[in-house]
């Protein structure tokens, strides 16, 4: 596995216009920041030797090479899902290529349903920890030498990047709301007991991503910030039927305000 990775990143590393250290997995609800990139290059996931290939809807799977906020970046235009049928592995393989490009910061946004009663849909809701409930952790196996065998996880979201997110947040005006993103494997939505279960687990919101990729990026020592939008509620009658077409829209009407905090963010976090 790992020869693969570094065989990507070699090839990657020919192909780079810039040495960005800064990295975006461009999920539900950030999509439209890819617009904002000065592209400089786009790679599409099927031209690049060992890179899985997105599957989902709304998805475009390409690799972004260019510039946000005066920096340099790479973006990950659609990501790997575990309830797609990858492994753990193939979901967080682009996170070991990033770290042999020497990405120091991460940015990761989802879509998630809202289990906190204070929530409305189409809230902002910055991830202050998680919480694995999928069934596999993406660190199984033999450890690769990027972190211990045990890593400490009492830090995975970077207090220095949500405080600048705090900061960005309120001088925009921007109503923000905190709290724990617990990850499933999916590809199901809640049922209203699941909710609860997960509210009484300490679950803000509930999602089918992000976690695998935030595991590995902190065992390869890379700061992390996560983001989602609430687009749905698992919150007592506020209970309603969800479909992807729903969240994509709640996602799709946050996208302004996520993007332009993720680009001041960039502009002021020195990577
Ligand atoms: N549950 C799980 N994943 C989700 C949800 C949800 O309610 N909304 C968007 N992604």
């Amino acid at each position: 596995m790992y020869t693969h990775i570094t065989e990507t990143a070699n090839w990657l590393k020919q192909k780079m216009p810039n040495a960005p250290k800064t990295a975006i997995i461009l999920g539900t609800g950030l999509g439209h920041l890819a617009e904002k990139i000065e592209k400089l290059a786009a790679i599409p996931y099927a031209d690049i030797p060992h890179f899985p290939v997105s599957t989902v809807e709304g998805h475009h799977g390409q690799l972004i090479f260019g510039k946000l906020g005066g920096k340099d970046v790479m973006a990950m235009e659609g990501r790997f899902h575990y309830y797609e049928g990858y492994s753990m592995k193939e979901v967080t393989f682009p996170i070991r290529v990033m770290y042999e490009l020497g990405i120091t910061t991460l940015y990761v946004s989802n879509a998630s349903g809202g289990t906190n009663e204070a929530f409305s849909i189409g809230d902002i809701m910055f991830i202050t920890d998680h919480i694995n409930f999928m069934p596999e952790n993406p660190l199984h196996g033999p450890n690769v030498p990027t972190g211990p065998r045990f890593p400490d996880m009492s830090e995975a979201y970077d207090k220095k990047l949500l405080a600048l997110a705090d900061k960005v947040a309120a001088e925009k005006g921007y109503k923000v709301q905190h709290g724990v993103y617990l990850a499933t494997q999916g590809p199901t939505f809640e049922t209203p007991s699941e909710y609860r279960m997960f509210a009484r687990l300490g679950a803000d919101a509930v999602g089918m991503s992000t976690v695998p990729e935030v595991i590995v990026a902190h065992h390869c020592g890379i700061r992390c910030f996560g983001v989602s939008v609430i687009t749905d509620l698992g919150v007592g009658d506020k209970i309603e039927k969800v479909t992807h077409e729903e969240v994509q829209r709640a996602a799709n009407a946050a996208q302004p305000r996520m993007a332009a905090i993720i680009e001041e963010m960039i502009r002021r976090f020195e990577a």
